[in-house]
């Protein structure tokens, strides 16, 4: 298989990270007998200070021809530290889910065997977990109407969804349910929010076109609770864009370090891969920073272009790197730490 995939690295680990999965990728491609043409763009605060904005025209012209997309990492403290800054690396995330049509955010939490004593969480708790969130990723309180009143002295931020937003991505939750355990679970707010009752009501209304699923419906409040109580009686989740972008940094430790988890972002003609982390500025540049969640985002990619020999073996080497202690700083743990190049280098050597 031919693939032309973008590659937007980002800011501060980001690039480290992008350049491990590029030799993983290329290097599965070499095995596998396909071809990758990576074409790099510029995003984040690394766009803002070479063209001055976050997502230029370019690099999405770039994204629009390419067959996928392998970001990195995005976000400056320069900028966090400074609430009248202008332009901020995140609006070019945003812009980039909005124009690339990215409606479904897949987050997976998984646990590895080898890892299950570093998770803040007990083993018995967490054993068996692997469910997946579908968060809503372009629509809700991040895209509402916002503003100030009152001379600056009252803000707002508006949650809106439509039906048809609510869904395209609960058919999604759907189909993804019907190639798991079938069991589905809507997290909303439906007791307080009237956009929560909306998405309770279109959801229910779906339920008779799939059967074989089962559907709960869970306020939020409750699944924050429960998912770090019994994580593994979950399987699939679907929610809003701030409530999914809240439950999925809390999964993501489960497994043990943010390190390790990766997302992927579709739409209906455009396909995403980034690790959940973020950009980690005090790492940047250390040769440090964890590149697995990179990693298995690539994995995700090659699994979503049906190339399922070549995502399983991404998998299966990340977990062989794990089990024999070939990890960066966050999991080692007192043994020995390996740079990231390094352990980019052991899995190229291993697969
Ligand atoms: C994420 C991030 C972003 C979000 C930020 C950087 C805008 O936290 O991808 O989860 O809130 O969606
Ligand atoms: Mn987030």
């Amino acid at each position: 298989m031919k693939l032309n995939i973008a590659l937007l690295a980002g800011d501060g680990i980001g690039p480290e990270v992008i350049d491990q999965a590029v030799k993983v990728s290329d290097k599965i491609a070499e095995k596998f007998g396909h071809e990758i043409s990576w074409t790099p763009a510029l995003t984040g605060a690394a766009a803002i200070d070479a063209v001055g904005e976050p997502y230029p025209d370019s690099t999405h012209a770039v994204c629009e021809a390419a067959d996928a997309v392998l970001f990195g990492a995005i976000g400056h403290p320069r900028f966090d530290n400074d609430p009248s800054a202008k332009v901020r690396p995140e609006q070019g995330l945003l812009k980039m889910r909005q124009k690339l049509g990215l409606f479904a955010n897949v987050r997976p939490t998984f646990t590895f065997p080898s890892l299950i004593d570093k998770s803040p969480l007990k083993r018995e708790r967490i054993e068996g977990t692997d469910l997946v969130f579908l968060r809503e990723l372009t629509s809700g309180v991040y895209f509402g109407e916002r503003g100030r009143k009152d001379d600056g002295n009252t803000a707002y931020d508006t949650m809106t969804y439509t039906r048809e937003e609510i869904q395209r991505l609960a058919k999604k939750g759907f189909e993804l349910a019907m190639t798991r355990s079938k069991r589905l679970c809507c997290v909303d707010k439906a007791n307080v929010l009237e956009s929560s009752r909306l998405w309770r009501e279109t959801v229910q209304a779906m339920e008779k076109e799939y059967p074989e699923v089962t559907v709960s419906y869970e306020f939020v409040d409750a699944v924050a609770m429960r998912l770090v109580q019994w994580p593994s009686d979950y399987d699939v989740l679907i929610t809003e864009n701030l409530f999914g972008d809240i439950l999925t940094d809390e999964a993501s430790v489960i497994s043990g370090s943010m390190g390790l988890m990766p997302s992927a972002s579709v739409g209906t003609d455009n396909k995403l891969y980034e690790p959940i982390h973020g950009s980690y500025p005090q790492a940047a540049g250390k040769d440090i920073a964890n590149p697995l969640a990179t990693v298995l985002s690539a994995a995700m990619m090659f699994e979503d272009f049906g190339l399922t020999t070549e995502a399983k073996a991404i998998r299966d080497v990340v977990n062989k790197s794990l089990a024999e202690g070939y990890v960066t700083e966050d999991l080692a743990d007192g043994a020995k730490a390996f740079k990231t190049s390094e352990v980019g280098d052991w899995l190229v050597t291993n697969i």
